[in-house]
């Protein structure tokens, strides 16, 4: 939250001090509702108008990669009062995830206030490759692999594997950990792909989306996108 006339300041339209003259004069408004007090708090989501035109209608974007840590919902926001992605990253922008994990998935989310960036990464045409870390509470059979590599359907819809290795087999507690890449988003498709094959995922991470990895991010960490990586990102949507 920052101080109104510094926001407006901010903007480029007016000084400070015009901004603190136009407050007195109440000519400022903020989401439909006159100001006349000069400590009153804002954040970028509120709509500011002065002399009934608003200033702030080009929000700015903010594009952020997340490592999300486990027992964080991908939501903005939750009823049971659970840890949100958005609770992990500090701002004032309106950010939401793009897609989701599920709540004891680990690994990489994106979030952003950009709405045509956001649909753009989420539009059933997108072609990006997501690499996913699983820890299996069975050992892989030559089957399964050969029904992975063929295809399986979930909900009417084959799931296609762009690649699939097994990391580490563990024949004393009967788990492998295996490495898959998917092009698709569906909610909760690893553990359905794998439930198809009578195999439960004890543990799930994802490591690489698309170019994007978190090798360098620790659970908990995030940092913002580049113009390039975003560029970049779009590019790979209209493929
Ligand atoms: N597939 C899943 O089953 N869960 C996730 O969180 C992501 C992909």
């Amino acid at each position: 939250m920052e101080r109104l006339q510094k926001v407006i300041a901010s903007y480029g339209y007016i000084s400070r001090r015009k901004a603190e003259e136009l407050i007195r004069k109440q000519k400022v408004m903020v989401n439909g509702k006159i100001i006349t007090e000069l400590g009153t708090k804002v954040s970028p989501s509120d709509v500011i108008s002065i002399d009934g035109v608003i200033i702030n209608k080009d929000v700015k974007h903010e594009y952020y990669i997340l490592n999300k840590p486990r027992s964080v919902i991908s939501s903005v926001t939750d009823e049971a009062g659970r840890i949100t992605v958005v609770d992990l990253i500090d701002t004032e922008a309106r950010i939401y995830p793009i897609g989701r994990l599920d709540y004891d998935t680990t690994g990489l989310i994106i979030l952003t206030n950009d709405g045509d960036f956001a649909n753009a990464m989420m539009h059933p045409s997108m072609n990006i490759e997501k690499t996913y870390i699983a820890k299996l509470d069975k050992v892989f059979t030559k089957e399964d692999i050969l029904a992975i590599k063929k295809g399986i359907t979930i909900d009417k819809r084959k799931v296609e594997v762009k690649k699939f290795k097994i990391k580490k087999r563990d024949l004393e507690k009967n788990t492998d950990i295996v490495e898959i890449t998917i092009v698709e988003g569906r909610n909760h498709i690893i553990k359905k792909l794998f439930k198809e094959l009578g195999i439960n995922v004890l543990k799930l991470s994802r490591i690489a989306y698309g170019f994007l990895d978190i090798k360098n991010l620790k659970s908990g960490e995030y940092r913002p996108l580049t113009i390039k990586e975003i560029k970049k990102l779009y590019a790979l949507a209209k493929k």
